[in-house]
């Protein structure tokens, strides 16, 4: 057991604060990182606001890269001094999903078994609940070994812990999930830290066009840089016909985008997609929507006529052991700018300003740094 710093949600709703935490020793299957740099997440914001569930304290985090510092009984997949980025799917290998071939559905992901504790305050002793199961506002965090997935040490952490879930999601939105790939148009609706990732992503993938569509125009510059081709400022023009001209002039005959990204979450932006996507193509719903929201009332013969497939991307349809070493070697040859998509370092008693920031213009990710 040893005690260090932490980002805690004590409160539904309150602003969070820094702690002093218990860490115990790792157990069978478990191990102890030393986070190095940690971004911040929507995410973290939704378990602040009681959104996810109510399940307080909070130790929040969980997009980071860090070092293995100690390791229990029975763990061979890492050893102290590897250099991890950590991940929320740590696929069991067993499941009927794993069975088939398709272990980014496992059923049976799993987390540290021991618990982190408060150590400070009114409620010390209260066991605490990490973000999807990391928790890397910390200087050290518990998490099971196969949350854990070695990559290239020379790799920036602030840069490539980012991997560990937004720029994920958006980049296998794209090339896991909606098979972006040379040959094909793709379109990105919305693009925050996920939807400029997803447009790395058809970009790393050769897709063209790549159409950014999004209400702020600082959005759609950051896209630009990131690899969209055209850009469409959905508060001006009709989305939807425009990216149908844009597809049209680049493969005469199309009605739409071969593959076409939803990164807001928003029923609104859902049908764009679905009207936007080409004639057999495919929608990906990568924006995290809440559960009051309901699909559009669609006539059922636009679904049937269009063609083609109507997807949901949960964590980009990555598998870690297989995603991250890949993309920290692109990254590392310079052919997926990671480092865009840092834009402020903050310390670990920032997080709540960064929370107010996250939705300037001009913020895709603030990451902590240890
Ligand atoms: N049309 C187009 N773009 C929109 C619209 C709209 N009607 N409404 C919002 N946007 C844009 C915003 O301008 C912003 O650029 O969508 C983007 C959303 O980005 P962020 O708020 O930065 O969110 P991000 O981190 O990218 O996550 C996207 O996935 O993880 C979930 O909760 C997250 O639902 C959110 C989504
Ligand atoms: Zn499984
Ligand atoms: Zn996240």
């Amino acid at each position: 057991m040893q005690q260090v710093k932490a980002v805690v949600a004590r409160r539904k709703g309150q602003p969070v604060e820094v702690a002093t935490i218990n860490v115990p020793s790792p157990g069978p299957g478990e191990a102890v990182v030393k986070v190095q740099a940690c971004g911040v997440c929507h995410t973290d914001l939704h378990y602040r606001e009681g959104g996810i569930n109510d399940e307080f304290p909070f130790l929040l985090g969980h997009e980071a890269a860090g070092v293995v510092e100690a390791i229990g009984p029975e763990v061979t997949s890492v050893k102290p001094g590897d250099f991890v980025i950590l991940n929320w799917r740590a696929v069991c290998g067993r499941c009927r999903a794993c069975n088939r071939g398709e272990p980014w559905y496992c059923f049976a992901t799993h987390n540290a078994t021991q618990k982190m504790t408060l150590a400070d305050g009114p409620d010390a002793g209260a066991e605490l609940s990490p973000a999807l199961g990391i928790g890397a506002f910390a200087e050290k965090t518990l998490v099971a070994a196969g949350q854990c997935t070695p990559v290239d040490p020379l790799a920036r952490p602030a840069a490539v812990g980012l991997l560990g879930c937004g720029v994920m999601a958006g980049l296998g939105a794209a090339i896991n999930t909606g098979g972006a790939t040379r040959g094909k148009s793709v379109a990105v609706i919305g693009c925050g830290g996920v939807g400029v990732a997803s447009v790395a992503g058809a970009a790393l993938a050769g897709a063209s066009p790549i159409i950014a569509v999004d209400i702020d125009a600082n959005k759609l510059a950051k896209a630009q840089e990131m690899g969209a081709t055209h850009l469409v400022d959905s508060s001006r023009v009709d989305p939807v016909e425009a990216i149908r001209a844009i597809a049209r002039q680049a493969q005469p005959g199309a009605d739409g985008a071969d593959v076409v990204i939803e990164a807001v979450g928003r029923p609104e932006t859902w049908q764009q997609a679905f009207y936007a996507r080409d004639l057999a193509g495919t929608v990906v719903l990568v924006g995290v929507p809440t559960p009051d929201m309901k699909v559009p009332d669609l006539p059922l013969i636009d679904v049937f006529g269009r063609g083609g497939a109507l997807k949901s991307s949960w964590y980009g349809d990555c598998l870690p052991s297989r995603d991250f070493p890949m993309l920290v070697d692109l990254y590392l040859q310079g052919r997926l700018d990671l480092d865009g998509f840092v834009t402020e370092e903050i310390k670990l008693d920032e997080v709540e300003q960064a929370f107010a920031r996250m939705h300037d213009g001009d913020v895709l990710r603030s990451v902590v740094i240890f």
